[in-house]
C-alpha cells in the first residue's frame, strides 16, 4: 500500500490550551489530592523499612500502627476521587520524595548507632508535619467547595496524622532521645 507522500509534523503553537477554562479552586483541590495520594503511597513503602530499622520496639510498633492507618487513608482518598468522578491517581510530589530521601540517608548513615531512633523519629515527624499541612488545606478547600463528605474524610485522616505526631513526640521525650544520650554518655 502506498504511503502518504508527506506527513506533516504537528504544528507547534505557543498557546497550547487556547480554550481552557480558567483554573479554579476545584482544580487545585484535585491536583493537591493527587499530590497527597502519591505521598501516602510512598509512605506505605517507607514505613516498613523504618519499622525494621528501629532499635526501639515502641518505635517499631508506632510505625507499624501508622502503616495500617495509612492504608486506610489511601482508601479514604479513593473515596474522594470517586466522589469527584475522577480516577485515583497520584502525581509525583518532590516534597515527600525529599523528606523520605533524608530518612533513607539517616538509616544508612546511623545504622547500628545509638542515635538512629532519634533520627528516625525526626524523619517521621517531618513526614507527619507535611501531611498535616496538606490535609488541613484539603479539608478547608473541601468545605469551601461544599463537599462536606470529603471534608469529613479528610478531617478523619488529619486527626490520625496529628495523633501520630503526638505519639512520636512522646516517644522522643520519654525514651528514645534519652537512650541516645545515655549511650553517648556511657561511651564518653
Ligand atoms: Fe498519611
Ligand atoms: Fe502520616
Amino acid at each position: 500500500m502506498a504511503k502518504r507522500a508527506k506527513k506533516r509534523a504537528p504544528k507547534k503553537t505557543t498557546a497550547r490550551r487556547p480554550r481552557q477554562a480558567p483554573k479554579m479552586l476545584s482544580d487545585l483541590f484535585l491536583e493537591t489530592l493527587k499530590d497527597i495520594y502519591f505521598a501516602e503511597n510512598k509512605i506505605i513503602k517507607t514505613l516498613p523499612k523504618m519499622a525494621k530499622a528501629a532499635n526501639s520496639k515502641e518505635l517499631a510498633a508506632a510505625f507499624n500502627k501508622h502503616l495500617r492507618e495509612t492504608q486506610g487513608q489511601v482508601k479514604r482518598l479513593d473515596q474522594i476521587f470517586k466522589m469527584l468522578g475522577k480516577p485515583a491517581r497520584g502525581k509525583p510530589c518532590e516534597a515527600i520524595n525529599g523528606i523520605t530521601d533524608e530518612g533513607a540517608e539517616i538509616m544508612k548513615e546511623f545504622k547500628g548507632a545509638p542515635a538512629l531512633d532519634a533520627g528516625l523519629l525526626a524523619a517521621a515527624q517531618a513526614v507527619e508535619h507535611y501531611e498535616i499541612s496538606r490535609y488541613g488545606t484539603l479539608r478547608t478547600w473541601a468545605e469551601e467547595l461544599g463537599m462536606q463528605d470529603a471534608a469529613r474524610l479528610l478531617q478523619a485522616t488529619l486527626d490520625e496524622e496529628e495523633a501520630t505526631d503526638h505519639t512520636l513526640t512522646e516517644l522522643a521525650t520519654s525514651v528514645i532521645n534519652l537512650e541516645a544520650e545515655e549511650d553517648y554518655r556511657a561511651a564518653a
